[in-house]
């Protein structure tokens, strides 16, 4: 049976939905529909994910429409039913967001049951595509590579900040590892002195067990776990592209969040992890220059195919001075934005104190609440459910 959540209903369409379920669903308040899909599942009692999101017709086209064109791209397993009186403008406007399939709203029981069935096959083909099962694929864990065009952007700060906020979500089940191989400062960002570095990590013993791969890794006060870069250049040069598929694939199959920093541009050791990535974050400063960058990368990288299931768009030193609104740059890029992280004092103080903002708590900071806002889209919305998801589909099919 197909997990759903049910939003924008009426009393009696809701109890046609729970027939069709048989009570399997999950109703959500009546409210506005965020346009952010992690503030909506939020507002779920355990933070899974649903395979199939229902939206009545209380919902306003406009909020559902722009809901389920990110939906679309973060979370691409969930399918997105519409329940509303449909004219060929609504058909057309809903396919290109990504909605599946359109519901009168006086369907009865048994349309609603059939379409529910359509949509949760529908999920649980494109979860299959998007991450295949295989006995000797254990992959569980969530990858996500910060990667910008250039260099200074805060890659550095947002991985450090992520990797702290889903150790909160995921103790001990967080990796960051340092991928800036010939100038990595993770460790000094996050104030550790590392005993090993990545060169280590990648062969000898480590490379060869994971549970020795775990005695390699630097342990920072949060629980948070870190593969720090080389202690030279040199030695960050000798890291092949193999090594990190290899490292990185260690890594998700022991931890649940895998939060890989990266060096400005698209080197071998970067084009490897977006290669391993379930998730991309691409950074960019909010300038022109930076904007410019990231639409190439993003024209490569989709040239490439390796732009993962998760996209998110991050713009960092966000000033109302600046002369640059978020829809200029959305327009120059052809995408949507997803976080903007304003300029900030309190940012260049942690970095040279190596204690990342949110690990120290202020939390009314307005960067500390943007940071903390592009961690709950990985902690409330996992792209996939490991384990469970499967285990239930496959006793199924
Ligand atoms: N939002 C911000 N406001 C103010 N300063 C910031 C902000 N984000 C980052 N910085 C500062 O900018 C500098 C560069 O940031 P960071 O090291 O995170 O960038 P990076 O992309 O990792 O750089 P590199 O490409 O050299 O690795 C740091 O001193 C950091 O403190
Ligand atoms: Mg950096």
């Amino acid at each position: 049976m197909s997990r759903v959540v049910l939003a924008g209903a009426e009393e009696d369409l809701a109890l046609r939905v729970k027939q069709a379920t048989d009570g399997d669903v999950h109703v959500l308040p009546p409210g506005r529909l965020p346009g952010d899909p992690s503030r909506l599942f939020e507002q779920l009692p355990d933070g899974e994910l649903p395979d199939v999101l229902l939206v009545g017709p209380l919902a306003p086209p406009d909020q559902v429409l722009t809901l389920a064109a990110r939906l679309d791209v973060q979370s691409p397993g969930i399918t997105v039913v519409l329940i509303a009186e449909a004219s060929p403008q609504m058909w057309q406007a809903a396919m290109r967001s990504g909605i599946r399939d359109l519901l009168s709203p006086s369907a009865d029981v048994l349309s609603i049951r059939e379409a529910v069935d359509r949509a949760g096959q529908a999920a649980a083909g494109r979860r299959r595509v998007l991450r295949p099962v295989s006995e000797t694929d254990r992959y569980t864990g969530r990858v996500i590579t910060i990667a910008s065009p250039k260099g200074g952007v805060g890659k550095t700060t947002v991985s450090t900040n992520l990797a702290i906020g889903l150790t909160a979500a995921a103790p001990q089940s967080t990796v960051l590892v340092d991928l800036d191989v010939q100038f990595g400062d993770v460790g000094s960002a996050l104030g550790l002195t590392p005993e090993y570095t990545l060169p280590d990590v990648v062969r000898g013993p480590a490379s060869e067990d994971t549970m020795v791969l775990k005695t390699f890794l630097t342990q920072h006060p949060s629980g948070l776990y870190a593969v720090c870069g080389a202690e030279s250049p040199a030695a960050g040069d000798t890291v092949t592209g193999d090594d990190v598929g290899r490292l990185l694939a260690s890594l998700a199959r022991e931890f649940r969040y895998v939060v890989v920093d990266t060096a400005p541009g698209l080197s071998e050791q970067t084009l490897a992890a977006l290669d391993r990535a379930s998730d991309v974050i691409m950074l960019t400063s909010m300038d022109v220059p930076g904007v410019r960058g990231l639409r190439k990368e993003l024209d490569v990288l989709r040239e490439l195919c390796m732009i993962p299931a998760g996209r998110h768009v991050v713009m960092n030193f966000a000033d109302a001075k600046g002369g640059l609104s978020v829809r200029d740059v959305e327009l120059a890029i052809g995408t949507g934005v997803d976080v903007v992280l304003p300029r900030s004092t309190s940012v260049p103080t942690s970095t040279n104190q190596g204690v990342p903002l949110l690990a120290n708590g202020r939390k009314r900071d307005p960067m500390v609440k943007e940071l903390r806002r592009l961690v709950s889209r990985f902690a409330a919305t996992p792209l996939m459910r490991p384990g469970r998801y499967r285990a239930k589909h496959r006793a199924s099919s």
